[in-house]
């Protein structure tokens, strides 16, 4: 059967590559030869438009998923082969309301990729700019986070509460999830503050190795993505890169991104194959008494925080940018 990996581009700030990495990731994953879905959460619908797509026509999209029957199936739409997306078309916004009160909220996502296996290689969701109801499905649903991140010193300042939603989200809901890595978008090469920048995240995340936090093994992709005007431009001819300019930077970029991204899931595949192993060495046959979550219906605006609970949930000590 074919591993679906279920990857969500997230950071709660605007405009630090997450659509771009979303399209263009993708876009060169499935060129690839890789069956890739991409799936717009965000209601500004900007991935669905970069591929051409009307947000404001009467298709069904992500709303229909999430408040609907309608199957991720039913609303998909094919870009090439190889490629397909799940729109945001104009409702989604009043998913976001109307889903406030129901029971299990954020995990609606989650039922519909599992209610009917879908038959794609990789699944990239790209997220609004805030850690609302919306992204906390995409964590739900997802297996890893790949969170893009500007070089630049106020980057930073939001990378402790994304850290800190997905510890609560692995905590609470989905104790797959992990952090698989940053990758710096709108690089500016030879600047002193984007190496800097560089510098501190890597030497966080380095820190973190052998612990026990969702990001423990996420990496710094070497692969930078450099400021290209190209990228900026192929949104409004509806393509990716590859099909806009091939020779730009920004398609030499997201290719090598691409290709040290199917290098780390070969490897990641790998020790996940050795730890499965291990696990059904040891504890097969009874595995059914392992209920590792505490699934709470609510994470947000409830109330019922968690200091029962005995692990702390303080925002990760992200590099300083006063340091810089
Ligand atoms: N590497 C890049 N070089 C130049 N422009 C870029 C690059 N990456 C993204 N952009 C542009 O910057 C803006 C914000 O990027 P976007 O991917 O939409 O960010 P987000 O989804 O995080 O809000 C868009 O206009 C996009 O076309
Ligand atoms: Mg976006």
């Amino acid at each position: 059967m074919t591993v679906v990996r279920t990857i969500v581009v997230a950071n709660q700030k605007g405009g630090v590559g997450k659509t771009t990495t979303v399209a263009n990731l993708g876009a060169a994953l499935s060129a690839r030869g890789h069956k890739v879905c991409l799936i717009d959460l965000d209601p500004q619908a900007h991935l669905t438009m970069h591929f051409g797509i009307d947000p404001m026509s009467e298709r069904a999209g992500m709303y229909d998923v999430l408040t609907a029957d309608t199957s991720l199936a039913e609303a998909a739409v094919g870009i090439e082969s190889n490629l397909t997306i799940i729109p945001s078309v104009i409702d989604l916004a009043a998913a976001e309301v109307e889903l406030a009160g129901a029971v299990g909220r954020e995990q609606i996502l989650r039922d519909r990729i599992d209610a009917k296996p879908f038959a794609y290689e990789f699944i990239l969701i790209d997220c609004p700019p805030s850690l609302g109801l919306l992204t906390l499905n995409a964590l739900s649903a997802a297996r890893e986070v790949l969170i893009p991140l500007q070089p630049h010193f106020l980057a930073l300042q939001g990378l402790g509460q994304l850290l800190e939603t997905v510890s609560l989200v692995r905590r609470r809901i989905n104790p797959d999830l992990t952090v698989a890595g940053v990758v710096f978008c709108m690089f500016e090469t030879g600047t002193r503050l984007a190496g800097e920048v560089v510098r501190d995240v890597k030497e966080f995340f380095a820190s973190a190795r052998g612990g026990e936090t969702p990001w423990s093994d996420a990496r710094v992709f070497q692969s930078q993505i450099r400021r290209n005007v190209k990228l900026a431009e192929c949104p409004g001819y509806g393509t990716t890169i590859s099909h806009y300019d091939p020779s730009s930077h920004g398609a030499t970029d997201y290719n090598a991104l691409s290709e040290e991204f199917l290098a780390a899931f070969a490897s990641d595949s790998d020790s996940d194959a050795q730890v499965d192993a291990d696990a059904s060495a040891v504890c097969a046959p009874d595995a059914s008494a392992t209920s590792a979550s505490d699934p709470v219906e609510t994470l947000t605006g409830g109330g019922e925080d968690a200091p029962e609970h005995t692990e702390t949930t303080e925002t990760p000590a992200v590099p300083s940018p006063n340091a810089m």
